[in-house]
């Protein structure tokens, strides 16, 4: 009898963990966000200084061995894909308290959801966004996976290094490996304003259906909202019916915008990568208006070398 209280008192129910503790090797100092799965927290490594960004489970999920797998799960999908505009995992286990986590490269910056909220983003500033993104995107697809939640919270708005600010997608929870399991779902989970048609009706997705989600964001960036709202019960109700133009002085890029919230996944474009050279090919042709292509630079050529033959 004794034994088992000293034994119950020994085993603490996983927590959240705070800042000073520590997670694996790893000490937590803030936090940075949270989701409906778990938290994201600064962190570093004091053996070597290293700086992470750490998600931890929910700690009532923690016990549930399909959740810590799923959970994982994250961390071997996203390590299929290597590019500049993909978070980097770099650890992932169980820490302090058994509590499932992902060590991943920390990011200095600000999700797109925040940057929206604070002021209008110009079109340079959306077409950027949008290269980025894609450019992401097409490196996730060629390594077969599906990301299945591209949305503003997930777009990462970061410098790295002091160069130009970059984006780099997180969050591949809902991420798969294109040619695993079956084509429909038991479960469907994903952010409603930004899934395609197919996935609210079951179907695990393609690339068509990330593609979709871009076509959301950018609709969200230019006219304020997604293309239906953020409401489950109005975005049923009016999916599929005809959008207004994501930018009324914007029609070339609002049909580009257009063409990737298809309904049907058999009108959208099938790859980032040609989606990506049209967008590149609008922004050089002066079709976007605000974004008028620099006239070139003339270069004063030397006198001397003027007409004289080399
Ligand atoms: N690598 C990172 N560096 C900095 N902040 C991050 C990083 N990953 C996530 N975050 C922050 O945590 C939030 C939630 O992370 P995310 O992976 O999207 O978790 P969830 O599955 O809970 O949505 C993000 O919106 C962002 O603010
Ligand atoms: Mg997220």
């Amino acid at each position: 009898m004794i034994e088992l209280t000293q034994q119950m008192r020994k085993f603490r129910p996983p927590r959240s963990p705070a800042p000073g503790e520590f997670v694996g090797r790893y000490q937590i100092l803030r936090r940075l966000g949270h989701g409906g799965g778990g938290e994201v927290f600064e962190a570093v490594d004091p053996r070597t200084g290293d700086e992470v960004a750490l998600k931890t489970l929910r700690p009532d999920w923690a016990a549930d061995r399909r959740r810590v797998q799923e959970f994982l799960e994250e961390a071997y999908t996203a390590s299929c894909v290597v590019h500049p505009g993909v978070v980097r995992m770099r650890a992932w286990g169980r820490g302090g308290a058994c509590i499932p986590f992902l060590a991943m490269d920390l990011l200095r910056g600000d999700p797109l959801s925040v940057r929206m909220a604070r002021a209008r983003l110009s079109i340079r500033e959306v077409v950027r966004v949008l290269d980025g993104v894609l450019d992401a995107l097409e490196a996730v697809h060629a390594a077969g996976v599906l990301h299945r939640d591209i949305k503003p919270g997930n777009v990462i708005l970061a410098r790295r290094c002091s160069d130009r600010e970059r984006v780099t997608l997180v969050d591949f929870g809902l991420a798969l490996r294109a040619r695993s399991g079956s084509p429909r779902e038991s479960r469907v989970s994903g952010t409603p304003a930004y899934m395609a048609p197919e996935r609210m009706r079951g179907h695990r997705g393609t690339p068509k259906s990330d593609l979709y989600a871009v076509g959301a964001l950018a609709y969200e960036m230019l006219s304020g909202a997604p293309p239906y709202g953020h409401e489950p019960p109005e975005i049923f109700e009016a999916l599929g019916r005809k959008l207004a133009p994501a930018d009324a002085e914007q029609p070339v890029l609002s049909r580009w915008v257009a063409r990737l919230l298809a309904p049907s996944a058999f009108l959208r474009p099938s790859s980032a990568s040609p989606v990506r050279s049209s967008l590149r090919q609008l922004a050089r042709s002066g079709e976007i208006i605000g974004l008028a292509p620099r006239p070139p630079i003339r270069v004063a050529r030397p006198l001397a070398l003027a007409g004289a033959s080399v």
